[in-house]
């Protein structure tokens, strides 16, 4: 017999944990979010900006939930941002209307699967860096009779990802995307990635001032040649308050704030922002007097921002292959086997691509379980 999904329906209700359930009624390892620190977080994003003309637009990369995308839209925020169109489908079939894709789409199959959504009304645009993804991108709209898409142009201030580079190449590319005829320009975008986790903040504002300044010079280039650039959004957690302090920004993209993870606190401050997901495990076994073996290893939190950390500080994890971990340090010893401990991923959007779902936390109860949906949408 074949697991297939009907014979797995079969077997549901043999583990679901309800609401009301404690962190000990649940299987390990598993995500949990702390649905108050999440919340905070989002409220002092929100706040950090509700006196300003600067727009919020989260960015779903770390979050992949049209639950957490809604909360987020409820909380203030004017739209998403997501990197891959098959999480702008997600975004679109959870209810969300207003999608940024903020890395261009180089081929025509991804470029139909697009203009498909944007054929069944969904709201979303994408940012162009080339002449050869605008073509893509035009061939494909016209293909699938979609009359036109809003884009925006991506400008590498820096980070040398994506974009085009600032000043005349950017506006050579907008005259040629604006020549298409069926691709309309609303805006600019310059993600300075290489800042986020800077630590030294006089550095980190030297640079993003440079950042910021080829950003809103370039808008301001295309406007004076008579494209409309209503938009410029830019920033992460890292870099969004100094980005919003440079006028002609008008939107901010941060992601990682709405739980934060190790690294991101030890490289910026914890900064108001909360730890608000842990990935809860269990000790499976004791190799030594001063060792115990978890079950969560590498398939249950990620490594490539280095290992994750303990809840208790005076922990340290370190990973022993695909599904176990060891925890060392003072009181390890007195650690039962069966005992459950929190686990802080070292970076958050690797480790939440890797769980199906969160089950969300109030208050030492479980409320809620939230799919992640765009979880392996990559394409
Ligand atoms: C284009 C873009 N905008 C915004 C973000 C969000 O940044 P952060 O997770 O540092 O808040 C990212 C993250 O990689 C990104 O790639």
């Amino acid at each position: 017999m074949n697991c297939t999904m009907e014979n797995l329906k079969l077997l549901e209700g043999v583990y679901q944990p309800s609401q009301g359930s404690s962190v000990d009624e649940l299987a390990s390892p598993a995500l949990l979010v702390d649905l108050d620190g999440l919340q905070s977080n989002i409220n002092r994003m929100m706040d950090l900006f509700k006196d300003t003309s600067v727009n919020v637009r989260p960015h779903m990369k770390t979050g992949k939930s049209s639950q957490i995308a809604a909360l987020l839209k409820t909380s203030g925020a004017t739209g998403v941002c997501v990197t891959k169109v098959s999480e702008a489908a997600v975004m679109f079939a959870g209810g969300i209307d207003d999608i940024l894709i903020t890395s261009p789409v180089a081929h025509a199959v991804t470029a139909w699967w697009l203009a498909m959504l944007l054929q069944r009304g969904a709201k979303i645009r994408i940012v162009l860096d080339s002449k050869e993804t605008t073509d893509v991108l035009s061939s494909a709209l016209k293909d699938a009779k979609v009359e036109s898409m809003e884009v925006l142009i991506d400008i590498n201030v820096g980070q040398n990802r994506t974009g085009v580079i600032p000043g005349q190449p950017a506006l050579d590319l907008a005259n040629y995307i604006a020549a298409k005829g069926n691709l309309a320009i609303k805006g600019c975008q310059g993600y300075e990635g290489h800042l986020q986790m800077m630590g030294d903040l006089d550095e980190k504002k030297r640079l993003n001032r440079i950042a910021m300044k080829q950003l809103v010079s370039t808008a301001e280039l295309l406007r004076s040649a008579g494209h409309e650039i209503a938009v410029v959004t830019t920033g992460g957690t890292g870099t969004c308050r100094l980005c919003a302090e440079v006028a002609g920004v008008t939107e901010v993209q941060p992601g990682s704030f709405i739980f934060m993870d190790d690294t991101y606190a030890r490289a910026i401050g914890s900064d108001n922002f909360n730890n608000a997901l842990f990935v809860m495990a269990t000790v499976v076994s004791r190799p030594a007097e001063d060792k115990v073996t978890i079950d969560a290893g590498w398939k249950s939190l990620s490594m490539d921002s280095g290992p994750a950390k303990p809840f208790n500080n005076a922990w340290t994890y370190q990973a022993a292959g695909d599904e176990h971990g060891y925890l060392t340090g003072d009181g390890v010893e007195n650690l039962q086997i069966g005992e459950r401990v929190l686990v802080v991923p070292s970076h958050i959007d690797t480790t939440v691509a890797l769980h199906e779902v969160y089950y969300v936390m109030q208050a030492g109860k479980l409320v809620d379980i939230w799919p992640i949906e765009a979880r392996g949408r990559v394409q």
